[in-house]
């Protein structure tokens, strides 16, 4: 396992964010590293405090193992539970657990330095590797799988969504250009299919980020998820999100906005607005210093709202 599995983005503003009740049970959808996991942990004083933190990638919990190993986590009060398993199943989980409402639920989306650092998880256009790109490396399908079987047309369409690339349309051409000719089964191949010179590494940074998202049903996912914590979270409940690509940051500021996937807000007879939220950070973004110990944190957007108590 690497030196450093992953260093959160805002640390300090998630954590104030959730407010964290000393014997409250709270949910970290994204374990990652484990940076946020353990600060709730040291907020979980009293006798009661549990916290469940999800992870789908099985490496992520042979980290922590390391970390309990090496005294490096709170033995404090609180129990803890790893839970290995895609978020989007939050709300059958917490059924088999027992938990009928939460205190609080962070999700701190999408990859972690790991993944990035890991030549052989395919994640980046850096190392020469297999196109997997996988978070949970038991799932069916990979990234040379969608490379090598989507239309033309929806492949355009996943790197103008998900990469934000205005070029996509061009991209998806060269690409099914090549792939008539060789399948693109390694990062090298889809780089050279791609046409995008090496010196526009912000382009190929999107064109993998694109194609991660949609191996791992990234959008999908958070959707389902967002639905469960919302049912689940107690009246006082906060939920924090941090978001790190445009279009995950616009379904999760509509969602807290209004309560719902439409992002439509519902009024009463009087005009009362009746989301189940009240927001608390709308989009706060890492200050300069922090961006200048970890550049990730740059794109890092922070939402924070708390379950209305008077509905
Ligand atoms: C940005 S990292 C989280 C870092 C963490 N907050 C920390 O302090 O180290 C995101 C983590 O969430 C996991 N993840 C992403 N989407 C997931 C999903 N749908 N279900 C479960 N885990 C997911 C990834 O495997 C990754 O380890």
């Amino acid at each position: 396992m690497d030196e450093v599995y992953h260093i959160p983005a805002m640390l300090h503003e998630t954590i104030a964010g959730l407010a964290v009740k000393p014997a409250g049970t709270y949910v970290d959808v994204t374990f990652g590293g484990g940076g946020h996991s353990r600060a709730i942990m040291n907020g979980l004083t009293q006798d009661g405090g549990r916290l469940f933190s999800f992870d789908q990638d099985i490496e992520a919990f042979q980290n922590a193992q390391l970390q309990m190993a090496d005294g490096k986590w709170p033995t404090g009060n609180a129990s803890w539970t790893f839970v290995h398993s895609n978020f989007r199943y939050l709300r059958n989980w917490m059924d088999y657990y027992g938990v009928t409402a939460i205190d609080g639920l962070l999700a701190d989306l999408g990859v972690s330095f790991h993944h990035f650092d890991c030549p052989e998880r395919g994640f980046s256009f850096r190392f020469s590797a297999p196109l997997d790109m996988r978070m949970n490396q038991t799932a069916k399908r990979t990234a040379a799988d969608i490379v090598n079987s989507y239309s033309e047309e929806d492949l355009a369409r996943i790197f103008y969504l998900y990469g934000e690339l205005n070029n996509g349309r061009a991209i998806a051409k060269n690409i099914c250009r090549a792939r008539g000719q060789k399948a693109i089964l390694r990062t090298e191949d889809l780089v050279s299919a791609s046409h995008i010179p090496a010196e526009r590494s912000k382009e190929l940074a999107r064109l993998f980020q694109a194609l991660r998202i949609e191996v791992n049903d990234e959008l999908g996912a958070l959707r389902e998820m967002l639905v469960a914590a919302r049912d689940l979270l107690a009246p006082g409940g906060r939920i924090a999100i941090l978001t790190y690509h445009s279009l995950e940051d616009r379904l999760v500021k509509n969602f807290l906005r209004s309560g719902n996937l439409d992002g439509t807000i519902e009024k009463d007879f009087y005009g009362n607005i009746l989301t189940p939220f009240t927001l608390i950070e709308k989009g706060r973004e890492a200050t300069p210093e922090e961006v200048a110990v970890n550049p990730r944190a740059r794109s890092a957007k922070l939402r924070v709202a708390e379950k209305r108590t008077d509905l």
